[in-house]
């Protein structure tokens, strides 16, 4: 089984490589330092074997697939009825960094759009900023089987740009969906989003999600099974922003991107799906990583609905 496996990634892997459309986020300075070509595909079991092609090691920065991760950890600190007061579960169909509150509810729509990703932020528990920033890195280096560590250059090259947020940061305060400092979450988000990752530790993240949230290499629990439930229907119907519906109509897995070139998706009880690839869509998704999850999701039968 393992040889099927492994011949069918190396041939997604080729037909993938060949695509070199897309462009590199540049509206964060530091992105568009990296290899536009580099790539990547890994996949990681449930029982803790992993496949790798490509730059599997290479490390980039995981952006927005933190907001699952963080959206997690707020659940465990507050509960869910708390966390659903201030975020709901809704597709918003709009880009990832609309300023925008749902209407009628003035809540952020859901916890994958910066809105809500910001609010989640401002839910994690911790005695000052460097405690808080502290349990988030220790809960994602958990999903991820090792130490994850901060990318200092792209955390100032965001902190030096990142307007459109402290926008968004201001308009929860204003909506009193954060309670205290705005300016403090969104300088959280920023440092979540900066964390290193290689395309290795995206699968071993899906796979600890596909393992009810324990690690299947190390045995640690990242997350509570019911928890594990929350986070995987969000990153279903919300994952890849206004491109969600035709993921899931294509793909059919929970799943999550970031501007990073990332991509992250799972297949509760089985396996963990990594991409990496910089070059980015309209939406913001890895234009490889979307067509590599594509094709394994029709080769292997991954669409579970
Ligand atoms: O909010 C931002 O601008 C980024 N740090 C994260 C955005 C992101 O990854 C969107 N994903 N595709």
């Amino acid at each position: 089984m393992r040889n099927v496996v492994d011949g069918l990634i190396g041939e997604v892997f080729a037909r993938c490589r060949e695509n070199r459309t897309g462009e590199l986020a540049d509206y964060i300075p530091e992105l568009a330092a990296v290899a536009p070509d580099s790539f990547s595909l890994c996949i990681a079991t449930s029982d803790g074997y992993v496949y790798e092609s490509g730059d599997a090691h290479t490390e980039f920065t995981i952006q927005s697939i933190s907001k699952p991760l963080t959206y997690g950890l707020a659940l465990a600190d507050r509960g869910l009825s708390a966390v659903a007061e201030k975020i709901d579960v809704e597709p918003s169909g709009e880009p990832f960094n609309e300023i925008s509150l749902d209407p009628v509810t003035e809540r952020p729509r859901n916890p994958m759009i910066n809105a809500g990703a910001i609010a989640a932020a401002s839910l994690i528990d911790g005695d000052d900023a460097e405690h808080r920033f502290e349990r988030l890195r220790r809960c994602y280096s958990r999903y991820a089987g090792r130490e994850l560590a901060l990318n200092e250059a792209v955390y100032r090259s965001e902190a030096r740009t990142g307007h459109r947020n402290r926008a968004i940061g201001h308009m929860l305060r204003s909506f009193g969906i954060i309670a205290d400092d705005p300016d403090a979450a969104v300088d959280l988000y920023f440092r979540q989003c900066s964390i290193d990752v290689t395309c290795r530790d995206l699968a071993l993240m899906g796979a600890t999600l596909a393992n009810n949230g324990v690690n299947p290499v190390t045995h640690e629990r990242a997350l509570a099974p019911d928890l594990v439930e929350r986070v995987l229907s969000v990153m279903t119907t919300c994952g890849m922003y206004d491109a969600a519906g035709d993921w899931v109509t294509q793909v059919g897995l929970p799943a999550k991107s970031g501007v990073g070139g990332g991509v992250l998706a799972v297949l509760p009880g089985q396996i963990g799906i990594a991409v990496y690839s910089p070059r980015l869509d309209a939406h913001g998704n890895s234009v490889r990583g979307v067509q590599a999850c594509r094709e394994l999701s029709k080769e292997l039968e991954l669409h579970f609905l």
